[in-house]
């Protein structure tokens, strides 16, 4: 069965073509990347009008290089929250037109599990229940997952989440946006010889990293304490270090049988080396290309979610601040 997934949730306007909520047959992906960094981050009214010229040529290319025709799919499936809220209109606008023009079911998407079934793309399918650490540029958090669309939040952080960390640190550090791939770069140069706080929580699956950001902004106020790879090396690993040790904790306690991680910083090197080495079961990580947002994850999750009945209305709205669970 071939979904079509499309994803416009900040700055990538992505399209893709999935067999069986398991193999990809193409993968488009227009980043705009290039327009942001000059503001050093991404500036939601220029998203949304680079979404709207970028998305029915990503669509259209997506269908084309998957060599399918329009009767092959059988449905559209679309993220249409959390994100930016003009970003999103313009992915689910698409979507309902598309799906209305060609007769075909549509089914909304949240784009964290889409960041989730990113897992199911890799040939290495993961096993329930597992735990599933979720580190992007708006989430850190830990879940259960029992079964498909069975999710079970453990607990989040209270403050940045981790890809934000990143980008905070990467900007005082004047690396340029999007942080983490730079931070990562250096960070594979350097020693973390600086030793920086770990936030104590009270309780064992909440995370806080403004601590770490705010004593590296202090530190760096007069002078560096270190080249630029050691203390990248050094943020980087006190926050691998939390996400590492959290994880495997929620991995012992609830008896899992794998471990996943999704969202872009799973693309970290760092975090994906740590984990494969401390963890007590099966490592299971996205390739690095489908960490960061695109519609391949969307098709696949789609996939899950329309084989268990699941489509949405003609009506469907974006929902910005759309929980998974
Ligand atoms: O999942 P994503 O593409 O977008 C959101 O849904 O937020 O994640 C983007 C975040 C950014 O904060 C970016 O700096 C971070 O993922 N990121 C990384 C790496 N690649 C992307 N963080 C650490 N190491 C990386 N290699
Ligand atoms: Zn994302």
């Amino acid at each position: 069965m071939k979904i079509l997934g499309i994803e416009s949730s900040c700055d990538e306007t992505a399209a893709s073509v999935v067999e069986n909520g398991t193999e990809i047959l193409s993968n488009e992906v227009a980043s705009q990347i290039d327009i942001h960094t000059k503001y050093g981050g991404v500036v939601p009214e220029v998203a949304s009008r680079a979404h709207l010229e970028a998305v029915y040529p990503v669509i259209y290319e997506a269908v084309h290089k998957a060599g399918v025709t329009w009767d092959e799919i059988s449905a559209v499936t679309v993220s249409y929250g959390p994100g930016l809220a003009g970003s999103l209109l313009v992915g689910v606008s698409a979507a309902k037109a598309v799906a209305y023009a060609s007769g075909k079911p549509l089914v909304g998407i949240n784009h964290m599990e889409g960041h989730i079934y990113a897992n199911w793309l890799s040939g290495d399918i993961p096993e329930f229940p597992l735990i599933c650490l979720t580190v992007s540029g708006g989430h850190t958090d830990l879940i259960l997952m029992t079964g498909h669309g069975k999710y079970k939040m453990l607990g989040s952080t209270r403050d940045d989440a981790a890809g934000e960390a990143f980008d905070k640190v990467a900007r005082l550090l004047g690396l340029g946006y999007p942080g983490g791939p730079v931070i990562d770069r250096e960070a594979q140069k350097g020693t973390p010889c600086i030793s920086l706080p770990h936030a104590v929580m009270d309780d064992p699956y909440s995370f806080s990293f403004s601590g770490i950001k705010t004593h590296l902004y202090r530190m760096c106020e007069n002078e560096l304490p270190a080249s630029i790879p050691d203390i990248c090396a050094s943020f980087q690993k006190s926050v691998v270090d939390t996400l590492v040790e959290k994880t495997v904790h929620a991995a012992r306690e609830y008896n899992a049988k794998t471990i996943i991680l999704s969202g872009g910083v799973a693309a970290n090197s760092g975090l994906r080396e740590t984990i494969k080495k401390e963890s007590p079961v099966r490592v299971c990580m996205p390739p690095r290309g489908l960490c960061t947002d695109n519609a391949a994850m969307v098709a696949s999750a789609g996939y899950f979610r329309f084989i268990n009945g699941s489509r949405s209305d003609l009506d469907l709205d974006i929902v910005p601040n759309l929980v998974l669970c």
